[in-house]
Formats: structure tokens, sequence, C-alpha cells
């Protein structure tokens, strides 16, 4: 329905949406009503009784600065009945994954709530380690969230999240570096980019055409995977989940072009080891034309702390089209509640509170954070102040998600060390697909 999440890359081809047509399709009741103000929101597990009110979230380092401003905010609001400590986490996804992991196998652990990654839940499900949440947004509020977190966090037609923000892979460039070569707008396929890149580095004596994130852990996942999705390769079969599908001539065909940037130095050999904090540095310094990144970057341009570039020298765009069009991952994070947690309550009151429209809003506008309520891609103030999201607004209709499924942190690990050996060069792309299909599928068959 909304998203043109799952469907085949073909379809996406050519044709870009605009943001009426995508709210259009989400069906978007963009009412506004006040939102989660539901009644009936108390505790959503048996164990929501009993224990003080004081919980701990989990959730990787906030470089905006606004997630303690809120949880002071949810704090003072609930003096006396709940309060919120952060506990910060690695940045690093995967390592995040691990630390939670480990707390959940040894019964539990002492986090209430998680900011967690938009790919975990169907594993944190699967293992009864979080709550089922589906009471806690009936139908009618779930439908004023994008379909596309909501499809992430739901397994075997369960809810197991609340939203929070989401994430779509972006091509930041610096307009006055291409209008200074003759260029107006942005590449609309990966060629053109590796032409406007190599020229414009060459002209304005960049260091580097292009940075993004070859490194072998998730962020390398995710851009492999924009690169095969835009070519129409897949993971895992449209119809069929348990089926593996990546060695493809799409598959192919994607990845060679990632290590061609690479290959013909449109990007320095380094992006081999770069996650998004190196290409950030890289970017906000000057130090390169094009890089691909999340919304999250665009905030820090505006911070002279973070970046010796201004906004006026930066435009965003849509990621580059390969032959099945432009495609970007689907990222995101949203809470997660501990199955264990002995103050159920409270969590949910503070993810439901931090889902609210004002939150978001605040978060919008102080973070580039991408809403994950509809209502807010309509919302004029954060359209002026943040383009980036009335950009994304498009990216987001052509995103696709990673596979979903118990096993997708054996999967992705499979797909970060093939991914990152064929970026360098180290395998061929047809080597690093045919090693993938046999790895993938048997995690798959050991997981039904
Ligand atoms: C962003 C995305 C998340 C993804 C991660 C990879 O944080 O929101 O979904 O897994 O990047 O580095």
């Amino acid at each position: 329905m909304t998203e043109k999440q799952g469907q085949s890359p073909e379809t996406l081809s050519g044709r870009r949406m605009n943001r009426r047509d995508f709210l259009k399709i989400g069906g978007a009741g963009l009412a506004g009503a006040a939102l989660l103000g539901v009644a009936g929101c108390g505790g959503g597990g048996g164990s929501s009784e009993g224990g003080s009110g004081d919980i701990v979230f989990a959730m990787g380092p906030d470089t905006s600065g606004s997630l303690q401003k809120l949880i002071d905010k949810f704090n003072k609001e609930n003096k006396g009945k709940y309060s919120v400590k952060y506990r910060e986490m690695p940045t690093d996804t995967g390592q995040f994954f691990d630390k939670i992991r480990t707390q959940f196998q040894s019964g539990g652990g002492d986090i209430d709530v998680i900011g967690g990654d938009v790919i975990w839940p169907a594993q944190f499900a699967a293992n009864g380690w979080i709550l089922d949440v589906s009471d806690q947004l009936p139908d009618n509020e779930r439908n004023k969230f994008l379909e596309g977190p909501i499809a992430s966090m739901t397994y075997e037609g369960k809810l197991y999240g609340i939203p929070w923000y989401t994430d779509a892979g972006m091509l930041y460039y610096r307009k006055d570096l291409l209008e200074e070569s003759g260029f107006n707008e942005a590449p609309k396929t990966w060629d053109e980019l590796k032409e406007m890149a190599t020229k414009v580095a060459e002209d304005s004596g960049t260091k580097a055409g292009f940075v993004w994130q070859a490194s072998q852990y998730e962020g390398g996942v995710v851009d492999g995977l924009e690169y095969i999705n835009s070519y129409g390769g897949k993971v895992l079969d449209d119809n069929d989940a348990s089926k593996v599908v990546i060695d493809s001539p799409e598959s192919v065909e994607g990845l060679a072009m990632a290590a061609s940037m690479i290959a013909d130095g449109v990007s320095p050999q380094a992006v081999t080891n770069y996650t998004e904090q190196e290409s950030q540095t890289s970017f906000l310094n000057g130090e390169a034309v094009f890089c691909r990144n999340w919304p999250y970057m665009y905030a820090l341009v505006g911070n002279p702390d973070e970046s010796k570039i201004k906004p006026e020298q930066v435009s965003v765009a849509p990621l580059p089209a390969g032959s099945a069009g432009s495609v970007s991952g689907l990222g995101g994070w949203n809470f997660y509640i501990n199955a264990a947690s002995q103050k159920t309550e409270a969590a949910i009151a503070f993810a439901k509170f931090m889902a609210e429209p004002a939150q978001q809003k605040y978060r919008a506008l102080n973070g580039s954070f991408l809403p994950t309520l509809k209502s807010l891609y309509e919302d004029k103030e954060i359209l002026d102040a943040v383009p980036v999201i009335a950009l994304a607004g498009e990216a987001l209709a052509n995103t696709i998600p990673r596979p979903v499924s118990p096993a997708y942190s054996d999967m992705s690990l499979k797909m970060a060390e093939q991914f990152n050996r064929a970026f360098k060069g180290d395998v061929s792309p047809e080597e690093a697909v045919k090693t993938l299909q046999t790895e993938l599928q048997q995690i798959a068959d050991q997981a039904s």
C-alpha cells in the first residue's frame, strides 16, 4: 500500500513520485488529530505492575543533542510517576545488537526500552525477547504512521514496536562545486555520478569524488543492497521468502557498479573502511564532492562546530538510478519493550510520548530525523526548515527494506563480508553473489 517497499524494483524504474503521490498511496488520513492520546495505554504486558517507574532507555549516541532534551521533558512532565535514564549504546548497529542480544540471552538484563534498529524486531520477537504491542496501536492510530516502519515491526501478524524515526539513503552533493564545473543538477544515474564526480573533483581539486559506506558492517550491507536493488537484484524471492535469489545478473551488475567506484578512482580506496562517521567527516570537511548518507547529516551541515562547509553549498537528491530505478535502503529506529522488564507501563508511556507529533517534530527540526508520522510530511514549518525531509518524502517511496527474517543478523554478517570483498576487488561480483547464494540459503533453511 503505502510505499513501494517489497515491490520489485522494475516497477520503480523511471517514475519518481512526488510527495502528494506518496501520501496518497499511503491512504494518509492527514487529519492530524491528537495522536496516541488514547485511553487504556497502561502496561502492555504481564509484568507491568510493580517496581518504580524509573526505567532505562538504551540507544546509540545522539549527535543532535535533541534526545536528552526530550527525555528531560518527559521526566519533568511525569515527575513522581516515571523517570527515564538514557544509557548510551555503541554507534555501530551491529555492536549495539550484540550487546542487547547478550543481555536477552542471559535473562533480559536491566534495560526496559530500546531505541532499536528497524532490522531487529523479527529476531527479537521470534525469541520472545520483546513485547507484542499490537494493542497499544489500534488500526486508527497505526494508520497515522508510514507503512514501512510498521511493516518492519510486524512479525507473524503482530506489532512489536512503537515507531520512532525512519531513514532513507540520500545523495548529498556540493552544489557550489557542481555549478563551477557547469552542472546545474544532481546526477540521475550511477554512470552520470561517476562522470560528474571525476570532473568536479578534478576541476576543484577536491580530494574525493564520492564517499559512501563500504566497510564490512551493517551500513556496507545497506549500501551494497542499494546498488543491487537499483539494478533489479534481490536477496529473497518476492513470493517465497524462504528462497534466496541473490545469484542473478542484476545483483552482479549492481555490485560491479559499486566496485567500479573504487577501481576507477571515483571513490578513494579508504571507503572500504568507511562507516557513516568517516563519510560524514570527509564530506563536512569539504573533502568530497558527493556523499551517500542518511538524513541526519543534513542537520550537521548547519552546525559550524561539525562542518567546514555551509548549508548553501550543499544540496540533497535521491540516490542515482541503476537500470531498475533509484532505490534507497530503508533504515530507521523504533522503540522495543524488553519482555523481561518489570516496568513496562513506564516503558510504553515513554515510547508513546516520543512517537507523538510534538516530539517527532522537535527531532525533525533539531536533528533532521525523518518522522514516521505521515502528517508531519505536510508540516510547512518542517518542510521549509529542513529541505532534506521534503526530499526524503520522495526517497521513501522508493525504499526497499532489508530481508525481514529471524535469521537476518546472520545473513547480514555474510553479506557484509562478501560485499566488502567485492568492493575491494578481492573477489569478483560474480563470485561474491555465488558464495552468498549458498551461504544465505543455508541460513534461511536452518531458520525455517
Ligand atoms: C542507519 C539506519 C539503520 C541501519 C544503519 C546502518 O542508522 O537507520 O537502519 O542499519 O544506519 O549503519
